[in-house]
């Protein structure tokens, strides 16, 4: 398949409508996603990015059916990661000297993976390759979403390639921002910054501001996930620098596990006690042991403050509880307060050891945490309101 989004422009890439799973194990997509190439055609001809590595011999079928692939004369691999990088190997068996463009990083990253001595020609930003009656401008952008990451710009059509910035985990044959479900796009974008991009926040701010300062003319984004950005397309760049700086939206989530429902109990009272002391804002509670973390650990970057809860056990916290837990620290949250809770039967360490790992991550943990024996009794969940009500208190 694939289809023009400019006269000399083509959409060469995969739409993968099978995948819920990306990263390994590590993210959920339950929309699929798509491994976006693109090829380019003037006096010279440069294919930007591939696809996934499963998808190699049906990515170079398919290249076959668009152009000989004799006259490819630049390959240009915008990111490393396997996703984008995957059918090079397929390709390059039967093109094996052309020029591939990338960062020093780029080498690095696809010698490290494919073991191959491929003819690489590292670039810098501001580097271009001319094609004829256009240029490709290269625009490294380290962390966006690897060292090796970089972007590139043509010149004449307008189009800034920016490879996994500004994608979205999302299968459709419509192609365009301005045919999906607004609804589904915001929640697919907001999704993939939150998980894949917080922790590089800085640089994604620096490297928007960069881009912005250099003038140039943006009529498409075409990221390597997802739908193109053709209507308004800086309207992403612009929620990226909001995303990137410390965002949060009226929102408290409480996570949790629990082993006999006391924990359960304590999440829930808090959540009507913070509810009393402000009846606008939105509370989600999370079993985490039953949730979706993908979906987690976006409620979270879209919140103002997190609760964490879990019983006590072997004088630890319930493994689902750390695991989401382990995750939040890696990602450096800013600007969210916090608190811990748990119940207990014998020895409970669960509260201190949840606000220890919460501060290290980086909230600022408001109190002592709320340790409950055993299943709350109405005193309990009095106290459990009170505590919520107080903690809502501090957010305003
Ligand atoms: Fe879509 Fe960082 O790869």
């Amino acid at each position: 398949m694939s289809f023009n989004i400019a006269d000399s422009v083509s959409w060469v890439g995969k739409v993968d409508w099978e995948l819920r799973k990306f990263h390994g194990e590590e993210y959920t997509t339950q929309r699929g996603t798509s491994y976006n190439a693109y090829l380019v055609r003037d006096e010279k001809t440069v294919l930007i990015d591939t696809v996934w590595e499963p998808y190699g011999e049906e990515f170079v079928a398919n290249l076959e059916k668009n152009i000989d692939l004799q006259k490819i004369d630049y390959v240009v691999a915008n990111h490393g990661e396997i996703d984008h990088s995957g059918a090079l190997s397929a390709l390059m068996c039967r093109i094996p000297d052309k020029p591939i463009y990338c960062t020093a990083n780029g080498v690095k990253s696809l010698k490290g993976q494919y073991h191959q001595d491929w003819n690489f020609q590292p670039v810098k930003t501001g580097d271009r390759l001319n094609l004829g009656s256009r240029e490709l401008i290269f625009i490294e952008a380290p962390m966006l979403h690897w060292p090796d990451s970089m972007f590139c710009y043509l010149t004449s059509d307008k189009i800034l390639f920016s490879n996994d910035a500004f994608g979205q985990h999302l299968a459709s044959e419509l192609h365009y921002n301005d045919l999906v479900d607004q609804a589904e796009l915001y929640q697919e974008a907001i999704k993939y910054y939150a998980n894949i991009l917080t922790p590089f926040s800085v640089l994604v701010d620096k490297k928007i501001k960069e881009l912005l300062a250099l003038n140039l003319p943006v009529e498409m984004i075409c990221p390597s996930h997802g739908v193109i950005w053709r209507k308004d397309p800086l309207q992403i760049v612009e929620q990226y620098l909001k995303w990137a700086n410390a965002w949060q939206e009226n929102q408290t989530t409480i996570l949790y596990d629990t082993m006999w429902n006391g924990t359960r109990r304590m999440a829930e009272s808090l959540a009507e006690g913070i509810r009393t002391a402000d009846p606008l804002t939105t509370i989600k509670l999370y079993n985490v042991a039953r949730s979706d973390k993908t979906e987690v650990i976006t409620e979270v970057f879209r919140s103002k403050a997190v609760l964490v809860g879990s019983p006590t056990i072997n004088r630890g916290i319930l493994s689902s509880v750390a695991a989401v837990l382990e995750e939040i620290r890696g990602l450096f949250f800013k600007n969210k307060k916090a608190m811990a809770f748990g119940a207990y039967g014998w020895s409970g360490e669960s509260v201190k050891q949840i606000s220890q790992k919460l501060g290290d991550a980086g909230f600022t943990v408001v109190n002592d945490g709320l340790r409950l024996t055993w299943y709350p009794d109405s005193q309990g969940i009095k106290e459990c309101m009170e505590f919520g009500r107080a903690f809502a208190e501090q957010l305003k």
